[in-house]
Parts: structure tokens; sequence; C-alpha cells
């Protein structure tokens, strides 16, 4: 019995282990934080809790702004328009413009979306 107790232990170490050591590459821990961003103010604007959606907006334009800089061509256009439009969703936020915070992220889904449609693998 305590060695079937301790073998059960190991497997549920080893997989434990596995699952922990499956590591992301670098793109996708960037666009993790997007989507966590964009969740998050999404949720916020539909609470009226626009201090928060100003700061989440200021987060994604700076990490995305940082990005373009790395990049070329259509890929850095489009980083750069998501950085635009989340200083201006920002902006919005502060002004308590809720109604413009929307259309703003409704444009910034947009972007994600183009940039996924053509550059997304999987
Ligand atoms: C410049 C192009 C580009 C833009 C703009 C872009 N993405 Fe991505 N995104 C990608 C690519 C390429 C991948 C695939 C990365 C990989 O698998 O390594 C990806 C993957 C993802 C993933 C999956 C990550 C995973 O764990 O596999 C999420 C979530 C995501 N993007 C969210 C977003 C959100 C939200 C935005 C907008 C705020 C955004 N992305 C903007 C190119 C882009």
């Amino acid at each position: 019995m305590k060695k079937i107790a301790a073998l059960l232990t190991m497997v549920t170490i080893c997989t434990a282990s596995l699952a922990f050591g499956a590591e992301l590459r670098p793109t996708q821990v960037l666009m993790q934080a997007r989507a966590g961003w964009m969740k998050a103010m999404s949720e916020n604007v539909g609470a009226n809790k626009l201090a928060d959606v100003a700061k989440d907006a200021k987060e994604l334009a700076a990490q995305t702004e940082k990005v373009a800089g790395k990049l070329e061509g259509e890929r850095k256009d489009l980083t750069l328009k998501v950085a635009g439009l989340a200083k201006t969703t920002a902006e919005a936020a502060e002004k308590k413009d809720a109604a413009a915070v929307k259309a703003k992220l409704g444009e910034i889904k947009g972007t994600c979306a183009t940039c996924h449609d053509k550059y997304r693998k999987s």
C-alpha cells in the first residue's frame, strides 16, 4: 500500500512539473498580457470603473509601443495602431466617456484580429 502511495506521489509530481515546464514563447507571454488587459477593460467599462480602464489602456499602449520598436513593416504598423488606439482609450476613460471607450476597444479588437488573420499560424 505504501509503495503504491509513493508511486502515485511520484507520478503526480512528474505530471505537475511537466505541466509547469511547458514554457510559453516570448510572443505568447506578450499576447496573453494583451488579452488580459482587453478582457479587464471590457469588464471594467461595463462596470463603469473607468479609472481601471485608463490604467490598463496605458499599460497596453506602453507594451505595444515597446514591441513595435522591434518590428518591421505591416506588423510594426498594426502594433503601433494598437498602441495609438490604446492611448486614445486611456484619454476617453479619463474623460469618463464610456461610449468612446467601448468604440475604441472595438477598434483595438479589430486590429488584433487583422494581424492574427494575416500572421498567426495556429
Ligand atoms: C503584429 C501582429 C499582432 C497584433 C497587432 C496582435 N497579435 Fe496577438 N498574436 C500574433 C501572433 C503572430 C501570434 C502567435 C504567437 C505564437 O504562437 O508564438 C499571436 C497570438 C496571440 C494569442 C495567443 C497566445 C498564446 O498563448 O498562444 C493571444 C491571446 C493574442 N495574440 C492576443 C492579442 C490581442 C488581445 C491583441 C490586440 C490587443 C493582439 N494579440 C495583437 C500577432 C499579433
